[in-house]
């Protein structure tokens, strides 16, 4: 199979990622905190590990303030629903995915938010800091959107944006949506002034599904952090209610001990790399997509194609066909794996004027070959023709 489908969770892992978890479900497969045996202390001392390398990766002071969740859209709902309070103003943007626009519009529906969605205007595919600036109110409390759009993988100016929110009104946090770029594109959550930090392990960290994590910066008051999921935490156990101090606040119930095992084997595999050699892999990837479509009257690319501002996703049609029927004939007749229609991101198709067929989506990873991406074109121009 030709794997072009890194977009939606990435494959294959590193084989370190698989060993890492099968020696912990082998050797340590304790409940952490729950006991003081040494199987139960073991995971523990793997999760702290796994805790300080996640918090050391995103510039994120104190690794206590890094919560493991089940994915980014566990992560996205636990800042929303723990900062948001009613009456407050929220910003996002119309290239958001649905973990994002979904719970917002319900809260906006229901009169407890009022709500901006901001529709780029100066480029297809990409918010401007003037854009999302000149929404600003008394009351707004949360800017939440996404680093990288999904969709046509263009990074957003999340830095420059930290900066000028925090010179505007510093009361006002941001969220920052780190779906496609956690893993390839650098971030300090501190220099880029984050406030909140929400990705999945699953995609281009390398780990397996069922591990994400949301990273809550200082400014963040995490007395009054609302809890998402409350329950058992191993310790203050005689307390009535769910403690105060963070990782615990927000991770009641036993954690995914195996895919934590698994994250933290994918952030060493990145470390060793280096981010910045997957990335510049994926866009000569993107690279030479670009370049086989771009004159080709038959294809049409959305987003930008300057590649100094994309991660390793490509959005295209391709005159007169359907694309879930070519997503099907990549899959049965040339086994390839891509993503058509919507993408889980209904706001950016209708901005990208793609609403309701939506696009084909090829996403490689670090694993992708040129000579994969050659066979790629050569069967997108078959069907084409
Ligand atoms: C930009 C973006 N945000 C959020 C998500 C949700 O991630 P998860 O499936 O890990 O909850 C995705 C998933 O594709 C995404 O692309």
């Amino acid at each position: 199979m030709i794997y072009f489908d890194n977009a939606a969770t990435s494959w294959p892992k590193p084989p370190e990622v698989f060993e890492s978890m099968n020696l912990f479900m082998r050797d340590l497969g304790g409940n952490p905190g729950r006991s003081g045996h040494r199987m139960a202390t073991g995971a523990e001392a793997m999760i702290g590990e796994c805790r300080n390398a996640v918090s050391k990766f995103f510039g994120l002071g104190d690794p206590a303030r890094c919560v493991f969740t089940l994915n980014c859209t566990d992560a996205l709902n636990m800042a929303m629903k723990g900062v948001i309070r009613q009456g407050d103003h929220v910003i996002t943007t119309a290239l958001e995915h649905n973990s994002i626009s979904r719970p917002l519009q319900q809260m906006s529906d229901d009169g407890y938010i009022s709500l901006t969605r901001v529709e780029p205007e100066v480029e297809q595919g990409a918010w401007t800091v003037d854009e999302i600036i000149r929404e600003l109110k008394p009351n707004t409390s949360l800017v939440a959107l996404t680093h990288c759009a999904n969709v046509t993988g263009v990074i957003n100016p999340v830095e420059a944006l930290g900066a000028a929110l925090r010179k505007a009104n510093p009361k006002i946090l941001l969220l920052v949506d780190a779906a496609q770029s956690a893993g390839i594109v650098p971030i300090h959550m501190e220099n880029a002034n984050i406030d909140l930090l929400a990705f999945p392990g699953h995609k281009a960290l390398y780990a397996p599904t069922g591990t994400g994590a949301l990273l809550i910066g200082p400014r963040v008051d995490t007395e009054n952090f609302a809890c998402w999921r409350e329950g058992g935490t191993g310790g203050d156990s005689a307390s009535p209610l769910q403690p105060h101090e963070l990782p615990h606040r927000l991770e009641g119930g036993t954690p995914n001990t195996m895919g934590i095992a698994g994250l933290l084997a994918g952030v060493r595999f990145l470390n060793r790399l280096g981010p910045a050699k997957v990335l510049e892999h994926e866009r000569a990837i993107v690279k030479r997509l670009i370049d086989a479509f771009e004159p080709d009257k038959r294809f049409t690319i959305y987003g930008t194609k300057d590649l100094s501002r994309k991660v390793g996703a490509l959005s295209i049609t391709i005159k007169d066909r359907d694309n879930p029927d070519v997503a099907s004939i990549l899959d049965q007749a040339f086994e390839i794996a891509v993503r058509p229609g919507l993408h889980c991101a209904p706001y950016t198709h209708k901005h990208l004027g793609t609403f309701p067929t939506g696009t084909l989506r090829l996403s490689p990873g670090y694993f992708s070959t040129l000579e994969e991406t050659d066979a790629v074109i050569k069967a997108l121009q078959e069907i084409a023709a």
